[in-house]
C-alpha cells in the first residue's frame, strides 16, 4: 500500500486547522452559507436534503486496516454508526454535525484520509481497478499511476477551477472493473513492442447527457501521462464552456467540436510541453512504486487440503464460487465483500462491521482492503487455506451474502431519502428489488446481471451502463421510474436503451421480473448471460414481456 509521508501529514493537518477557522466563521455568521459553499467543497462537504455531508477519498480504492477503523470510529463517534461506500472509492458520511466537522476529519487526517478532490470543479479522485496488485490479468499496478495523477493534481494552480468536476479512472487489466470508458478521461495502460503505455479515452461520462469516452490516443508511452493529461486539461480549460452547468463537462465540448478537432488542440498543445519537466522517467517511477509495500506473502501452493474439504459444504461453496476470484500469487484469493445483504441499503456498512472487517484484514489478507466502484468491498490478498474461516467471520456479520455481480448487486444512488436533487427513491427500490430476488438458487440461475438505479438524471447510480438500468423521474403522487436495458460499464461499454414509458414506483419490481423470466426463456442456454441475450434479441421481446401485464 502507498504510505503518506511527512509532507502529505503536514499538508492534511494544515487543511484540517483552515478548515475549523472556516467552520468557526460559518456557526458565527461570519460567513454566509453561499460564502462558505466554495470553501467546504474544497473538503468533500456537501449540503444535502438533512444535513452535511462529508464525502472522503479512498484514493485508488486502498484503505489500511487502520484507515478503516478510523472510518468506523467517525461513523461511531459522529454520524448514525454507518457509512455509505461510493460508485468512485469514496465513502459518505451522512449526518454529521458542522460544528463537529473539523474534529471529524483532524481524525480522519491522523489516519491518511481526507475529503480533498472529492467535490468541486477540480480533478476528482482518480480510481482504479479494486484488484490491482492482486489479479494475475494485470500488467502493472495501475495505482502507482493513480499516485502519481494524484500528486500532480491537488492543489494544481491551472486546474483548480475547471469549467466543472473531472474525473480519471485507470485499469491495467483486461477486464474493466474502474468504468474507464465513462470518465472524463480514461486510460488504459497496455504494452506496445516490449513498452508500457496508455490508450486514452476522452469524453465519456454519465448525467443527463451521457457518452462513451473517445479513444484519442491508442498508445501514450507511460513517461508521457502527465505531459498529455496537462495539454487535455488545459484544452478543456481554454475551451470548455462555463456558460451552462449543463454542458460544461469535457463530453460536451469533445462531442461539439468533434473528436477529431478536439484530438487535433490537444496534440498541438501538448507538442509545447511533451519534453518539459512533467516527463516521468524511470526513477520517478520508481520512486512512487518504492512507496506501494507490497505484502510479504507467504509461500503457499494452490488448493490447499482445508480449502478442498470445505468446498463440501454447498453454502461455502455457493459463496467460494461467487465471492472468490484467482490471485496472482500461488495459495492467495481475491475475496469480495458484498455490501449487498437482502434487505440492505447497497453500499453501506456499519460501525461495528468495518472494525470487524479492520480486524478479518489484519488475520487473513496482510492488512489490506479495497472499494469497488460497484459499493462493495474487496480484501485483495487472502491466503486459501483461511478462506473457510474467513467465510464462517464473514457470514456472522451478515457479509457473506453470495451475491456478486448478481441480480441484488445493485448500484443506487443516495435518491430521495438524502438528496436534494431527486425525483424518487433509489435505495428502498434497491432493498424490494433484492428481497424479490432473495433466493440464492434464482439468482444464481439467472447469472450475471448489473442492475443499477438512479434517483434522477444526474445518474449518480449509473443506471445508463446498468444491464438494467433504472432511473427515477417524477414524483406526483407516486414516483415514476423509466427502465433502460443493455447498457454496460466494462471494456466494451454502452449506453442502454429505453424500453417504453416510465412505470409507477409499485410496479417496478415486477416489470424488472418479467424481463428476466423472459429472459430464462429466451436464452440459447444457461451459459448465454442476460447482456448477451438482450445484444442478440435486441430490446423488443423484452419490452414486450415488461409491458404485458399492464
Ligand atoms: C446526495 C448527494 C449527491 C449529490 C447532490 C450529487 C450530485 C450530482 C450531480 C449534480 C451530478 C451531475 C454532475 C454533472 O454531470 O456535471 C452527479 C454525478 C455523479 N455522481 Fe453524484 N451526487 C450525490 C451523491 C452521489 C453518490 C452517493 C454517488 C455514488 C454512489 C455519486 C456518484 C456520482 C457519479 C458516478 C456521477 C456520474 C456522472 C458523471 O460524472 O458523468 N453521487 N452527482
Ligand atoms: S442521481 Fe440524482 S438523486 Fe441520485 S444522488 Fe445523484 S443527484 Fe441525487
Amino acid at each position: 500500500m502507498y504510505v503518506y509521508d511527512e509532507f502529505d501529514r503536514t499538508f492534511l493537518q494544515e487543511r484540517v486547522d483552515e478548515f475549523r477557522d472556516q467552520v468557526r466563521r460559518r456557526l458565527s455568521g461570519e460567513l454566509n452559507e453561499e460564502e462558505f459553499k466554495p470553501l467546504r467543497l474544497m473538503n468533500g462537504v456537501y449540503l444535502q436534503l438533512h444535513a452535511y455531508m462529508l464525502r472522503i477519498a479512498i484514493p485508488y480504492g486502498t484503505l489500511s486496516a487502520d484507515q478503516m477503523r478510523a472510518l468506523a470510529h467517525v461513523a461511531r463517534r459522529y454520524d448514525r454508526n454507518y457509512g455509505h461506500f461510493t460508485t468512485r472509492q469514496n465513502i459518505q458520511f451522512n449526518w454529521i454535525k458542522l460544528e463537529e466537522l473539523p474534529d471529524a476529519m483532524a481524525d480522519l487526517a491522523r489516519a491518511g484520509l481526507h475529503g480533498l478532490q472529492t467535490s468541486g470543479n477540480c480533478i476528482r479522485n482518480t480510481t482504479t481497478d479494486p484488484w490491482a496488485a492482486a489479479t494475475p490479468e494485470e500488467i502493472e499496478d495501475p495505482r502507482l499511476y493513480a499516485e502519481i495523477i494524484r500528486q500532480w493534481s491537488t492543489l494544481h494552480p491551472e486546474f483548480t477551477y475547471l469549467p466543472r468536476k473531472f474525473k480519471i479512472a485507470i485499469t491495467a487489466a483486461k477486464h474493466d472493473r474502474a468504468a474507464i470508458r465513462v470518465h472524463d478521461i480514461g486510460l488504459r495502460l497496455h504494452q506496445r513492442d516490449g513498452e508500457t503505455g496508455f490508450e486514452v479515452i476522452v469524453g465519456g461520462g454519465l448525467g443527463r447527457t451521457p457518452f462513451v469516452g473517445k479513444t484519442i490516443r491508442e498508445f501514450l508511452p507511460r513517461h508521457h501521462l502527465l505531459s498529455y493529461l496537462e495539454a487535455v486539461l488545459r484544452t478543456y480549460n481554454a475551451g470548455g464552456r462555463r456558460d451552462n452547468i449543463y454542458k460544461a463537462r469535457i463530453k460536451i465540448q469533445v462531442h461539439e467540436i468533434g473528436t477529431e478537432e478536439f484530438t487535433r488542440r490537444v496534440e498541438e498543445e501538448w507538442a509545447q510541453i511533451k519534453d518539459g519537466a512533467l516527463t516521468l522517467d524511470d526513477a520517478a517511477i520508481d520512486a512512487i512504486r518504492a512507496h506501494f509495500k507490497e505484502p510479504d506473502f507467504e509461500a503457499l501452493t494452490d488448493e490447499p487440503e482445508v480449502l478442498v474439504a470445505a468446498k463440501a459444504d454447498s453454502a461455502f461453496a455457493r459463496w467460494f464460487g461467487n465471492s472468490v476470484a484467482p490471485h496472482k500469487v500461488p495459495g492467495h484469493a481475491i475475496v469480495t465483500i458484498s455490501l449487498k445483504p437482502v434487505g440492505g441499503p447497497p453500499g453501506d456498512a456499519t460501525a461495528e462491521q468495518m472494525d470487524a472487517i479492520a480486524d478479518l484484514a489484519d488475520r487473513f489478507a496482510y492488512g489490506e482492503i479495497r472499494v469497488a466502484h460497484e459499493q462493495n468491498l474487496t480484501l485483495p490478498h487472502v491466503r486459501q487455506k483461511d478462506l473457510p474461516e474467513l467465510w464462517r467471520a464473514l457470514d456472522k456479520l451478515g457479509l457473506a451474502t453470495p451475491n456478486v455481480g448478481l441480480i441484488s448487486d445493485i448500484i443506487a444512488c443516495p435518491g430521495l431519502d438524502y438528496c436534494s436533487l431527486a425525483n424518487a427513491r433509489s435505495i428502498p427500490l434497491a432493498q424490494d428489488l433484492t428481497k424479490r430476488f432473495a433466493d440464492h438458487e434464482r439468482a444464481a440461475d439467472i447469472g450475471r446481471v448489473h442492475l443499477n438505479i438512479s434517483g434522477c438524471i444526474n445518474a449518480c447510480g449509473h443506471h445508463h451502463v446498468g444491464h438494467i438500468g433504472i432511473l427515477g423521474v417524477e414524483k406526483k403522487d407516486e414516483e415514476f421510474y423509466q427502465i433502460t436495458l443493455g447498457g454496460k460499464a466494462n471494456h466494451k461499454a454502452r449506453l442502454g436503451e429505453l424500453i417504453g414509458p416510465a412505470v409507477p414506483e409499485s410496479e417496478v419490481v415486477d416489470v424488472v421480473e418479467r424481463i428476466l423470466d423472459a429472459y430464462v426463456e429466451l436464452r440459447q442456454s444457461p451459459s448465454e448471460t442476460f447482456i448477451a441475450a438482450v445484444q442478440r434479441l435486441g430490446i423488443e421481446p423484452f419490452k414486450e414481456r415488461a409491458y404485458a401485464a399492464r
